[in-house]
């Protein structure tokens, strides 16, 4: 596999990737969604059991079926936390969820959605590093992603639409295009904050 088509330095990839929402409807070259994919079959995993499987959806009458039961599944979870069901509901300073709602309304539009899953026992760990390693290959190659999950109340429905079985367990969905906007300015707490050292509560040398 090419890997040399991912030259953009591994800081500069990590410390750019930000969730993006926003996509161009421009179709992503197979040989560019292979890559991504094969960037996530290196990742580390449990026992190099390889449990993690991914479906790629790129028919554009699936994935508008796939982008209505995100957007049920959105404001579902939405009802469960906040009790909200328009968006006049979110706060005009709640950005997150502003640009998450605006996901809801456009998912069915993404050029591509990849499913994250895993057959049996499942387990979500040796799924989430393989999302990253794709999203960092994604994100190397200008292409945008962000990880979602769904609702209970839209998964029997998701499986049959996609064939799933019912043992094989979902765990992401990955909405992958080119962006409309830029990458990069994620903020995060400051490391001296999130980090001790040799003892839970100890400042790190940096803090
Ligand atoms: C476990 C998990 C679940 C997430 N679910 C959603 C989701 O359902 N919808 C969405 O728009 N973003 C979702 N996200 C993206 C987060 O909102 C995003 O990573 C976070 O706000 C940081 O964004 P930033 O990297 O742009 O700063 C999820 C991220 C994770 C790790």
């Amino acid at each position: 596999m090419d890997h040399q088509r991912l030259s953009m330095s591994v800081g500069e990839a990590m410390f750019t990737q930000r969730a993006i929402r926003r996509f161009r409807p421009d179709p992503i070259p197979t040989e560019d969604i292979r890559l991504i994919l094969e960037a996530a079959a290196k990742a580390p995993n449990g026992g190099n059991r390889q449990i993690a499987r991914f479906l790629v959806v790129t028919d554009r009458a699936l994935v508008r079926e796939f982008g209505k039961l995100y957007h049920e599944a959105w404001w579902a979870k939405r009802w469960d936390e906040r009790r909200w069901t328009k968006l006049e509901d979110i706060p005009p300073e709640d950005k997150n969820y502003r640009a998450a709602a605006q996901l809801a309304e456009e998912m069915r539009d993404a050029p591509c959605v990849v499913l994250a899953l895993a057959v049996p026992p499942g387990s979500a760990n040796s799924v989430i590093p393989a999302c990253q390693n794709l999203m960092l290959a994604a994100r190397a190659l200008g292409i945008g992603s962000v990880p979602t999950t769904l609702h209970a109340k839209v998964m029997d429905r998701l499986y049959a639409l996609l064939g799933i079985p019912k043992d094989v367990s979902f765990h992401f969905s990955i909405p992958l295009g080119y962006p409309r906007g830029s990458f990069g300015g994620s903020r995060r707490l400051p490391t001296s904050e999130t980090t001790f050292l040799n003892r839970w509560g100890t400042a790190s040398p940096w803090a």
